[in-house]
């Protein structure tokens, strides 16, 4: 029996309720020589089997000088397909293809492509959380660790366009005094947050410190003790004096910030929509322990992109993770 990817994105066969799922990963890990990489906001059970958890920047460093034959990327479309570009000679697997990111989807190449027509004077500077096709008409790819950084790396008089992260770009405009074009895309976790839900909470623990992801709306960060990355956030309420910290980014993180800081307190901000006082990723949240388990198994869902696409895109990228170490 061939097994396929269903129409569903991923492998759907039944697996009986006596398969020990972690033990069968762990043997397959070593079996087929493969690495698993997971981003900070899948399950805590999936970010405890990885051999590395981090933010994109982190991830894409693994993906690019790992030595393993097989990349299993719990994480989302855009991460995977950024690890295959990085190397393009191994296997990457993505437990379910559905995984994307409203970010990525709010960007068509083609008419990404018309937006940047009109600005022919602009070099583009795009946030990884984008298509593998965009990162093709891309100069220089940025994550949220490292957009300052490679944003500075263009003379100042040099106009430029950020996509598709209209909050990232707006946030980075702030800080560089920068007037970059911005594409209108938004993360639809991060931009839920809400204000008065923040508000409250600050009155109601005044001796927490608020902290928050730089895809968050401008009003949010405006009211930030401190704005970063995943990693950056954690690292942050690792050095922190503080013992408790309102937190304005995917729930994913919490698992990581409460195992650095057993003592500490982390609470959640509400969105404006929820009804369960968190935020969840509806996308990475389609990665689970039985996906991973078929995915190795069957070696399917696997990316796949034209020679030519990866070849164009990493050279975007390949600048960023060149100026990320000067
Ligand atoms: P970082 O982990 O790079 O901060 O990115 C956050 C994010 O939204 C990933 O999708
Ligand atoms: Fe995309 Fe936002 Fe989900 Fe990250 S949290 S994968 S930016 S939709």
């Amino acid at each position: 029996m061939v097994e396929e990817v269903s129409e569903k994105g991923y492998v759907d066969m039944p697996v009986s309720p006596g398969v020990p799922l972690i033990r069968e990963i762990n043997r397959m890990r070593r079996e087929k020589n493969a690495v698993i990489l997971s981003h900070y906001y899948v399950e805590p059970e999936l970010q405890d089997i990885a051999d590395y958890v981090g933010d994109s920047l982190g991830l894409s460093q693994q993906a690019a000088s790992t030595q393993a034959d097989l990349i299993v990327f719990i994480g989302v479309h855009f991460m995977a397909e950024t690890a295959k570009i990085l190397s393009p000679g191994k296997k990457v697997l993505l437990p379910d293809l559905k995984a994307g990111c409203s970010l990525a989807e709010s960007a068509p190449a083609a008419k990404f492509a018309e937006f940047k027509a009109q600005y022919p004077d602009h070099k583009v500077i795009s946030y990884i959380n984008c298509s593998a096709d965009l990162k093709t008409m891309t100069d220089v790819i940025c994550t949220s660790a490292n957009a300052v950084k490679i944003v500075e790396s263009f003379p100042k008089n040099q106009p430029l366009i950020f996509a598709p992260d209209k909050n990232l770009g707006n946030y980075i405009n702030t800080l560089t005094g920068r007037n970059m074009v911005l594409w209108d895309g938004a993360c639809m976790v991060h931009e839920k947050f809400s204000v008065e839900g923040i508000v409250a909470l600050m009155e109601e623990h005044p001796d927490a410190e608020f902290i928050a992801h730089p895809e968050c709306e401008k009003p949010v960060l405006l009211l930030a003790h401190h704005i970063g990355s995943t990693t950056s956030l954690l690292h942050y309420v690792q050095k922190s004096p503080s013992r408790k910290f309102i937190v304005a980014t995917e729930s994913g993180i919490f698992h990581q910030m409460k195992k650095a800081c057993p003592g500490k307190t982390f609470i959640p901000v509400p969105s404006v929509d929820s009804t369960c006082g968190c935020s969840d990723c509806s996308f990475m949240k389609l990665n689970t322990l039985q996906k991973v388990y078929l995915c190795m198994k069957y070696e399917k869902p696997e990316i796949i992109l034209p020679p030519d696409v990866m070849e164009k895109a990493r050279i975007p990228i390949m600048r960023m993770l060149d100026l990320s170490q000067s």
